[in-house]
């Protein structure tokens, strides 16, 4: 079972990466285009032929949340940008609890429609699958989902045959995670040791991360981003600002406010942050280029303004990464929301209005509109997440 981490260990997922079956050492591609090749690998094989969907959800401890990550998928996915609580389905953490045990199931058309994701399935007409949950080191990464629209055909022989793919999948996966969880690990300690005391609560942190998620989700939705990158945003966003550890106390400890030259010191936290971005990528070893990327982006384009007004490079427009943009919407939408020492904290309706006058000015209109289109949530982020001082 993966449950003791034995999916690294495991001999025939070894042995199909050893022997070039899978091409994981190519790090350009996304963990989409890798499922993508595997499926499309898998299916040529004689048998196989009937494996339409691929999928990998990934957990988050932090909120109990199973949000769908990538697929690879035979016509149209039945499911993405989706979420639901763990703890919502117990089919799902009973196998947890259990260890890392596999679940097949022969025809979910008899299956009571309890959740979206068995609705979304039946109606798309998959009959079968097959579920691992992804368990390394006493940690759950999240679930792997073979499904075919065949009844039965995750049985016998086949099911045998099948069972090494899917650990090579979930042992992609959790690679692919725990890079991201590495990067956020490192950098909390980074935070935590600097003690970066002024503005910087930890809720500011997972206010304006999960700000940055819907933002990115109401992306996703209109113009067809993957949940991969949607993820990564909300994983990274938390990072922005890790170059402060680089600023001296004086300046950012400051009780009043900065003159010129302390101002062009503060905006130096944006160099700090690449630098150290580059340092982390460097010494974890972390090649996986696309998170790599996303990371880097958000450190040092937090504080690009859409007309080019910003800092530190003054791009522009659609030169501003898209992580770029969403995180420095979320970033200020969190700021104006929040009570500082020097100010009380905004309505919402005051900063959506402060949003929406600086759209297409500060900040790129389609991200305002889209945290703007997510506002419920984001109350209920809001109260969720209220600082205690
Ligand atoms: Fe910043
Ligand atoms: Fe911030």
């Amino acid at each position: 079972m993966i449950g003791d981490g034995s999916a690294l260990r495991s001999y025939e997922a070894q042995k199909l990466v050893q022997g070039g079956f899978l091409e994981i050492s190519d790090e350009d591609k996304t963990f989409k285009e890798h499922l993508e090749s595997f499926r499309a690998e898998l299916c040529s094989r004689a048998g196989m032929e009937a494996l339409d969907r691929i999928a990998v959800a990934t957990y988050d401890p932090e909120t109990d949340m199973l949000k769908t990550f990538a697929h690879a998928t035979e016509g149209d996915p039945p499911l993405q940008h989706y979420d639901v609580r763990l703890a919502d389905v117990p089919s799902l953490g009973r196998l947890v609890e259990e260890g890392g045990t596999e679940r097949v199931m022969g025809d979910l058309s008899d299956l009571p429609a309890w959740t979206r994701h068995t609705q979304a399935l039946q109606r798309d007409g998959y009959r079968s699958s097959y579920t691992l949950p992804m368990i390394y080191d006493g940690e759950l990464y999240g679930f792997v989902f073979f499904n075919s629209r065949q009844p039965g055909f995750f049985s016998g022989e086949r099911l045998e045959r099948v069972r090494p793919y899917v650990r090579v999948v979930a042992l992609l996966a959790i690679n692919a995670m725990r890079d991201a969880r590495m990067f956020r690990g490192a950098a909390r300690t980074a935070i935590a040791f600097s003690a970066i005391r002024d503005d910087e609560t930890g809720g500011h942190l997972q206010r304006m991360a999960h700000y940055s998620r819907l933002t990115a989700l109401e992306l996703a939705e209109r113009q067809g981003l993957s949940d991969e990158f949607v993820e990564l945003v909300y994983q990274f966003a938390p990072l922005h600002d890790v170059g402060k550890i680089g600023v001296p106390d004086r300046i950012l400890l400051k009780p009043g406010p900065l003159d010129a030259d302390e101002m062009a010191e503060m905006r130096q936290h944006v160099a700090h942050g690449e630098a150290m971005v580059e340092t982390m990528i460097r010494e974890l070893g972390l090649h996986a280029t696309e998170q790599a990327d996303i990371l880097r982006n958000i450190v040092a384009s937090h504080h690009e303004a859409w007309d080019g007004s910003g800092y530190l490079r003054g791009l522009r427009g659609e030169g501003i990464p898209l992580e770029g943009r969403i995180v420095a919407v979320a970033d200020v939408f969190d700021a104006l929301t929040s009570e500082r020492p020097y100010k009380k904290a905004w309505s919402i309706d005051e900063a959506v209005a402060f949003l929406r006058s600086k759209a297409g000015e500060k900040f790129d209109p389609e991200c305002v509109d889209a945290l703007c289109a997510r506002m419920d949530e984001a109350r209920a982020v809001r109260l969720r997440f209220l600082d205690s001082g």
